[in-house]
């Protein structure tokens, strides 16, 4: 459930990726409250959004498992949540004008977007909950996903037995928004040290822009490239690797929700034809990347491709890793494999 924001990260400005001038778009709800609109207008505004959201009923559920009148509804909410000064005051009609952080028009359009586009919520208020975190997003960045959340808590785990894990150095490999990057420099020691990596430069400038919320510049460094290229002057000095790489076969992102599909970046889903390129250069890189006893997880797209994987490291890549196995998500798919590098 998404609760009002605690704020535990400053509003103040900062600079994009040195790798690139695109500048992140910041969220909704850290932008100030410069706009005024009466009480009446925002409640027309209101009442409309409220029937638009309505008049989809369980048309996009039934056609793609997309978002039916209900979840809608309470996106709406959360839109509210983000947009106005003071909430509670809109709710109770105690204030007028109304305080707000886009224009009336703005609004209007933003939450046709949502609905008549399909454009992901997240991409509307410019932010996604993940974790203990707040994480900017926008086009051109996956949206980090609930799942993904785990591959932080094995990562805890596993560094709560091993000091050298704790204060070694780690990648996150295609890091998007920076979250593992992020999530896994807050449970590392003081000497941990985070690469984050990423081939788009819209995510290497997103990821930075989160980075630099989170005071974590000196734990986490966000480098642009392919892969394992960036991290050549590292080569073999890695105690951990994580990545959640594009993993979906391109003939299936036809088929995906409209709000993942026309709107989340390509590069970050398709894995090619079987769906699994980019997992298998990452465990055929992992063996010259990692430190002796060095752990790695990724991301799969669930039974299927991990037990291939899983195979594929213990007959390609024989005598490289050791403890080598699945593990589930919380809906008790196959979801990531993990393993060490053999000392
Ligand atoms: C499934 S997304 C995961 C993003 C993020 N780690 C997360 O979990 O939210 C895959 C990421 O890999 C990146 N990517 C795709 N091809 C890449 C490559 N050749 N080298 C580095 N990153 C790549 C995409 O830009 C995208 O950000």
């Amino acid at each position: 459930m998404r609760l009002s924001f605690i704020r535990p990260i400053s509003c103040c400005a900062v600079s994009s990726s040195p790798s690139t001038s695109f500048k992140p778009q910041t969220p909704l709800f850290l932008r100030p409250p410069t706009f005024k609109t009466t009480l009446s207008d925002l409640k027309k505004w209101h009442l409309w959004a409220k029937s638009l959201a309505s008049s989809v009923s369980s048309t996009f559920l039934k056609l793609d498992n997309g978002p039916n009148s209900e979840l809608l509804l309470r996106e709406l909410n959360w839109l509210i949540e983000d947009t106005i000064e003071t909430p509670k005051s809109f709710f109770q009609e105690t204030i007028n004008p109304v305080s707000t952080r886009v224009c009336l028009d703005e609004l209007y359009n933003l939450w046709k977007q949502r609905v008549e586009k399909r454009r992901p919520f997240q991409y509307i208020v410019g932010c996604e909950h993940w974790r203990d975190l707040v994480l900017s997003v926008e086009e051109g960045v996956l949206i980090p996903r609930p799942e993904t959340e785990l591959i932080v808590d094995l990562v805890d785990d596993v560094i709560k037995e091993n000091e050298e894990l704790k204060e070694g150095l780690w990648a996150d490999l295609g890091t998007g928004s920076g979250a593992l990057a992020i999530g896994i420099a807050r449970v590392l020691g003081s000497d941990g040290r985070v690469i984050a990596t990423d081939l788009s430069p819209v995510a290497t400038a997103v990821a930075s822009y989160n980075v630099q919320r989170y005071d974590l510049e000196e734990k986490v460094h966000v480098k642009q490239g392919s892969w394992f290229e960036p991290l050549r002057d590292d080569e073999g000095e890695f105690v951990g690797l994580v990545s959640n790489p594009p993993y979906i076969p391109s003939k299936e992102i036809g088929g995906l929700q409209a709000e993942v599909g026309r709107h989340e970046p390509r590069l970050a889903l398709d894995g090619g034809e079987s769906g699994m390129n980019d997992l298998i250069h990452l465990c055929d890189g992992a063996v010259s990347m990692l430190k002796p006893g060095g752990f790695f997880a990724f991301e799969t797209n669930g039974d299927e491709q991990s037990k291939f994987l899983v195979h594929y490291i213990e007959t390609k890549k024989q005598g490289n890793f050791s403890k080598v196995k699945m593990v589930s998500d919380f809906a008790g798919i196959k979801r990531f494999i993990t393993g060490f590098r053999g000392r």
